[in-house]
């Protein structure tokens, strides 16, 4: 016997409203579509669920009403064009971090010429001459993997730390690789610490001086200030979310390092909250601790869609 979908629907959608879920709505589809096995816009082409997808409908909604994120309940995120795979151990990537991937594209277009000379310099099996691009806190991939799929001849190498955050790192280069190889672009990865030498131990895939871009979301919140959203408190590791007593212990380092990392008029970007910005920070924003250094141009804090400061940049003088 099956069970009408529209009721099974209505079902999930009061049990996640009831748990508090922000958007019951969007979930219970989700939901619905993993449990049938079928993208979300078939969804109406299927009137009813055998008893083992209503079992697997009600077992989806109760892990997402005890407020597991949806992300680790359906395998994965999108992230600009790419599907990134994650769950228990690493960063989600956020919709907000898009605009620090199109920050280091932008720069990219401006300052280092025409799109497909990468592509050009892989027919030739020259692999060197792309724009290199460093991702530190690299988590999923989600920036780095963006960067090198969309940006034809960019070499990027990524740099996380946490081993739990390396796994699915690895899971998600590996799933890319093809479509990075197809616009001569490399990805590489290194298990390094930005606190402790970071220098000694990228330099096998990064020499000083010689990189375009140095991108980072790094780890960012006040150890006091803990989310109120549990998707977030009880799910992202707290290693990618809380940056020491002023949320700043690991953008500090950061900078230091780009300073000696970038070519003379290289970018950094690094995402920050959105009181760690131009207007709305103290002593402790981004743009001022770039200003501070001494050593970068042309620092500016981003928006993003909906206005609030996320992104600062800045250019090595
Ligand atoms: C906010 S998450 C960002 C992940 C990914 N870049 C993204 O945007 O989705 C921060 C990442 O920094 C890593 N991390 C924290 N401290 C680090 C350190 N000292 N050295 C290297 N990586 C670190 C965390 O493990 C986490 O994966």
């Amino acid at each position: 016997m099956t069970t009408e979908l529209a009721a099974l629907r209505s079902q999930s959608r009061a049990v996640l409203s009831a748990a508090g879920v922000p958007s019951p709505e969007a979930d219970t589809e989700e939901i619905l579509a993993v449990a049938l096995g079928l993208p979300r816009t078939s969804l109406a082409f299927a009137p009813a669920a055998t008893p083992e997808q209503e079992r697997r409908i009600t077992e989806l909604t109760a892990r997402r009403a005890r407020r597991e994120p949806l992300q680790h309940i359906v395998g994965g995120t999108g992230f600009r064009h790419l599907w990134l795979t994650v769950g228990p151990g690493v960063f989600i990537p956020r919709p907000e971090t898009e605009g620090l991937v199109q920050a280091v594209l932008d720069h990219l277009d401006r300052t280092v010429g025409v799109i497909d000379s990468g592509l050009a310099a892989a027919d030739r099996g020259d692999t060197d001459t792309g724009p290199l691009v460093v991702d530190f806190c690299a988590g999923s991939g989600a920036v780095g993997l963006a960067i090198a799929t969309e940006r034809p001849g960019t070499r990027v190498v990524a740099v996380e730390k946490d081993p739990a955050a390396v796994t699915w790192l690895r899971r998600n280069a590996a799933d890319h690789a093809e479509e990075i190889r197809a616009v001569g672009s490399e990805f590489a990865i290194v298990v390094a610490d930005l606190l402790d030498e970071p220098l000694a131990q990228v330099s096998r895939q990064v020499t000083a001086g010689q990189v375009s871009v140095v991108v980072s979301n790094p780890p960012y919140i006040p150890v006091g200030a803990v989310p109120r959203d549990p998707e977030v408190r009880d799910y992202d590791p707290p290693i990618a979310l809380y940056g020491g007593r002023d949320g700043m212990a690991v953008v500090r380092p950061l900078i230091e390092l780009a300073a000696v990392l970038l070519q003379p008029g290289g970018l950094i970007a690094v995402e920050h909250g959105d009181d760690q910005g131009d207007e709305t920070s103290g002593a402790y924003g981004v743009p001022d601790l770039l200003r501070a250094h001494g050593g970068f141009v042309g620092v500016r804090d981003l928006r993003d869609l909906a206005g609030r400061p996320r992104v600062t940049v800045a250019r090595l003088g």
